[in-house]
C-alpha cells in the first residue's frame, strides 16, 4: 500500500487557565520528533504538528506546524488530512480545557479551597475517524500511543477500538518512566493482539522499529 502523505504528531498541548497559567503534561515530544523524522525517509511527504516540545524536538525538514491547544491540533490535522494518509499520534493533547479564560491573573483569596471548571476536549483520533466517513475517504490508517499507568494491555487494546486504530503503541508511564529523555519500552498491539515488544531502548531506536515494522506491514 503507497501512502500519498503522513502527519505525525508530538508533544503536550496547553490549556491556559489564565495570562500566566496553564494546564498540560510531562510530554517532551521526543518520540515523535524521532519518528516524524525517520518516517519522512519512507513517506517524503510527512507533516509534522507539534505542541509545546522542547526546542530540539522541533527540527525538521519538510512541512511543520506549531499548535497550542488541543483544538488547534485538531484543527490542523483535518487541515492536512486526504486519502492516503497514515497518521501517528504521538502527541499528548491535554483532555480537558478550563471552561472559561480568565482575562487577568487570578487572585488568591482567604478561601482555602480553588475550583476551576473543566470541560473535555474532543478525542482527535476518534474525531478523525468520523471526518474520514464524512469525506468518504477510503484509506486513512491511523496509529496511537497508549501511555498507561496500569492494565497497559487491556486499556491499549480498548484504545484501538474506541478510537479506530490499526495499530497502538503501548508503554507504562509515570513519574520516572515514559515522558521525557528516559529509555523506554513500548509494546506494538492490534486487535490480533501484540505483534512486537521493544525493551529498554533509546526512544530514537524505538521510532526506528516502530517504522519499520510499519513499513513492512503496510508496503507488502
Ligand atoms: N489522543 C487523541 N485525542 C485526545 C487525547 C489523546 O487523539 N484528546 C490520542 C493520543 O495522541 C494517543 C492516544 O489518543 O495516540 C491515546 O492517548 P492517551 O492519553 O493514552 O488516552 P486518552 O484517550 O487520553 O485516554 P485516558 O486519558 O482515559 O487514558
Amino acid at each position: 500500500m503507497k501512502f500519498n502523505k503522513a502527519i505525525v504528531t508530538s508533544g503536550p498541548t496547553r490549556e491556559w487557565i489564565d495570562p500566566v497559567r496553564y494546564i498540560s503534561n510531562a510530554s517532551s515530544g521526543k518520540m515523535g520528533y524521532h519518528i516524524v523524522n525517520e518516517l519522512q525517509k519512507w513517506i517524503p511527504n510527512t507533516v509534522y504538528i507539534y505542541g509545546n516540545v522542547l526546542e530540539k524536538y522541533k527540527e525538521y525538514q519538510g512541512l511543520k506546524k506549531q499548535v497550542e491547544t488541543t483544538l488547534e491540533m485538531l484543527n490542523a490535522i483535518l487541515e492536512e488530512l486526504q486519502d492516503n494518509t497514515l497518521i501517528i499520534m504521538a502527541a499528548a493533547p491535554a483532555d480537558f480545557r478550563p471552561q472559561d479564560y480568565v482575562e487577568n491573573k487570578i487572585k488568591k483569596t482567604s478561601e482555602e479551597n480553588y475550583s476551576l471548571n473543566l470541560v473535555q476536549n474532543p478525542d482527535i483520533l476518534a474525531t478523525v475517524s468520523q471526518e474520514v466517513i464524512n469525506r468518504n475517504y477510503k484509506s486513512v490508517h491511523k496509529i496511537g500511543f497508549a501511555a498507561e499507568t496500569n492494565n497497559l494491555d487491556e486499556n491499549a487494546r480498548e484504545k484501538i477500538m474506541k478510537k479506530g486504530l490499526d495499530y497502538i503503541i503501548a508503554n507504562y508511564v509515570g513519574r520516572e518512566k515514559g515522558f521525557g529523555e528516559a529509555e523506554s519500552s513500548v509494546k506494538i498491539i492490534s486487535t490480533d493482539g501484540i505483534q512486537i515488544q521493544i525493551e529498554n531502548q533509546s526512544k530514537e531506536e524505538i521510532s526506528i522499529q516502530i517504522v519499520n515494522f510499519l513499513r513492512l506491514k503496510f508496503d507488502s
